[in-house]
């Protein structure tokens, strides 16, 4: 077990099992971690703690809407009093308001940053006081292949998922002296209530795309996050690992 004795809090539960969140929840649990799991939908959360709670590990729901610095300061104040440390941050919650930039409203510009991008500022930020006075932790933040390439249709979550990345890095310079390490996580296409509405023949075309031959699913992103919460990844910080069966090659 690579994370005995660890504590993990996870936001964005994940719509259903086949969540990223929800897989990387179970993940890390597999790996001895114990798991508060984030999300402004409480249900989503509590599905994935009895999930987790039927691996023998400790487990809490906490509602939390990562865009409001106060609802990010309770609930991160909710898993310290129920756990007592916190050495691993997952900043996994995100929307998509997808449209061309001509129809595109400002309110879904708004929404997009505020909960990819400003979420994780306001997550990474209650953390890191906690992490900083452990001396030890890790951020973990799920960017997308969108944020590294672009997307017509999507340039409120590309820019945020490239903002991301700018983060990641950021927070990697700051925090690296004070023991802890910042990565992302930027997959490509997962298999999830996400991506469900692909039509099929953009789905085909996507397929032809990916040298794997498959989409992802949330396993194969939650294997890259457990590596970069574990000893094994030690020495890597301001990293983005793409997780996308070979899509992007830079
Ligand atoms: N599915 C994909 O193909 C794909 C590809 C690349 C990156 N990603 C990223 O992976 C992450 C998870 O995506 P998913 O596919 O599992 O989507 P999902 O919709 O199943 O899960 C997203 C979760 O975020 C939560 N959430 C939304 N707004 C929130 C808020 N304000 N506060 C707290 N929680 C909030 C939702 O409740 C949901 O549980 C996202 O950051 C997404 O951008 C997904």
């Amino acid at each position: 077990m690579r994370l005995e004795g660890k504590i993990a809090l996870v936001t964005g539960a994940g719509k259903d099992s086949r969540g990223i969140g929800h897989g990387i929840a179970l993940a890390l649990a597999r790996e001895g971690a114990d798991v508060a799991v984030a999300s402004h939908t409480l249900a989503n959360a509590l599905r994935v703690v009895d999930a987790v709670q039927s691996l023998s590990r400790r487990a809490l729901a906490v509602e939390m809407d990562v865009s409001r610095a106060e609802s990010v300061e309770a609930g991160v104040n909710e898993v310290l009093n129920a756990f007592g440390r916190i050495d691993i941050l997952v900043n996994n919650a995100g929307i998509t308001r997808d449209a061309l930039l001509v129809r595109m409203r400002e309110e879904d510009w708004d929404a997009v940053l505020d909960v990819n991008l400003k979420g994780a500022f306001l997550c990474s930020r209650a953390v890191a006081k906690v992490m900083m006075k452990q001396r030890a932790g890790c951020i973990v933040n799920i960017t997308s292949i969108m944020g590294l390439t672009g997307n017509a249709g999507q340039a409120n979550y590309s820019s945020a998922k490239a903002g991301l990345i700018g983060l990641t890095k950021s927070l990697a310079r700051e925090l690296g002296s004070r023991g802890i390490r910042v990565n992302a996580v930027a997959p490509g296409w997962i298999e999830t209530a996400m991506t469900d509405s692909l039509p099929d023949a953009v789905r085909e075309a996507i397929l032809k795309q990916i040298p794997l031959g498959r989409l992802g699913r949330a396993e194969d992103v939650a294997g890259a996050v457990v590596f970069l919460c574990s000893e094994e990844s030690a020495y890597i910080t301001g990293q983005v690992l793409t997780v996308d069966g070979g899509l992007v090659m830079i």
